[in-house]
């Protein structure tokens, strides 16, 4: 199956606004929000809990409405779909933390699903659904059932399933945030080498550092809006800059008393000459505490 063919950026976003409830209990969860993402790209998506990340991914899957904005994903206007079931199902792929799959199907069976409808043979659909399986490393795996594969196997079912139909666009919820570090790295390779391999763009809602730094570009929300867009460019860089934001490098370029046990005085010098390099301030709030990847 071929990607829907997009000229310019995969999502466009203007002004998007989303308050949930009214009067005084009313929730700002996105404040006239802009973006764009290019054809190919990918994307993290970091911020505190509650600043609006997977509101702004329903939005781009056509999940819920806007209060205002707009949102055009593959050049077309969400606000003016004319089938949004069809949107769904071929336009955009969802990667959900609870990756939900229906637990009496077998893995094979749950990739199947999406291409009921798309597919009208029984034999081409599971033809397709064992090649996605084999793509995502479960050749092995087809005939089991959720229940009796681990985490990072059923995301990975649940990858093959988002994939089924070939979407342009995969939104990942925090994939990996259940996940412990192995097999979250086996997620995140998955995603880069789709993202490689077969150009689907992909934006990634992640709290882990090492997920947002193997993207191309990070996206930093903070009370509904984008208060950073950066891209990557080296990873050596990007590593010094996470470094330089993270509590221990903010507590060197502070105060750095502590260190004095264990470095040499010049050694901190130029280890703080070197940090402030990447120390751009903008980034650094609400991205020091709370991270559960701290290393
Ligand atoms: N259906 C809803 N009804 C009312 N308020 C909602 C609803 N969904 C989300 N919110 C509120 O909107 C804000 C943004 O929520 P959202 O789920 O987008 O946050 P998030 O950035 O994904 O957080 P987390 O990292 O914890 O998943 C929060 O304050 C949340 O309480
Ligand atoms: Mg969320």
């Amino acid at each position: 199956m071929e990607h829907q063919k997009t000229d310019g950026p995969i999502v466009r976003v203007v002004n998007l606004t989303k308050v949930y409830g009214s009067g005084e209990t009313a929730v700002r969860a996105l404040d006239g929000l802009s973006v764009e993402v290019q054809t190919g790209e990918f994307v993290a998506v970091m911020g505190p809990s509650g600043c609006g990340k997977s509101t702004l991914l329903n939005m781009l899957g056509a999940l819920d409405q806007p209060t205002e904005g707009t949102v055009w994903v593959a050049g077309e206007d969400l606000s003016k779909l004319k089938n949004v079931d069809r949107f769904r199902a071929r336009t955009v792929g969802f990667v959900f933390q609870l990756h939900n799959l229906l637990p009496t199907m077998t893995a094979q069976e749950n990739v199947e699903v999406p291409l009921q409808g798309q597919i009208s043979s029984r034999k081409e659909r599971r033809e397709r659904a064992a090649h996605l399986m084999q793509l995502v490393g479960l050749a092995d795996r087809c005939d089991h059932l959720p229940g009796q594969l681990s985490g990072g196997q059923r995301q990975r079912v649940a990858i093959a399933r988002s994939l089924a139909n070939s979407p342009s666009l995969i939104l990942a919820d925090e994939p990996s945030g259940a996940l412990d570090s192995q097999s979250s790295d086996e997620i995140l390779a998955l995603l880069s080498d789709l993202n490689r391999s077969q150009g689907t763009s992909i934006v990634v809602v992640t709290h882990d550092r090492r997920v947002a730094q193997a993207t191309q570009r990070i996206l930093r929300m903070q009370d509904g809006s984008i208060v950073s867009d950066h891209r990557i460019t080296d990873p050596l860089e990007e590593d010094l800059r996470m470094f330089a934001q993270s509590q221990f490098g903010q507590t060197l370029l502070e105060n750095s008393r502590t260190l004095h046990k264990f470095i040499e005085e010049q050694d901190i010098a130029a280890l703080r000459l070197l940090l402030q390099e990447y120390d751009d301030g903008a980034e650094v709030s609400g991205e020091t505490s709370g991270s559960s990847t701290e290393a």
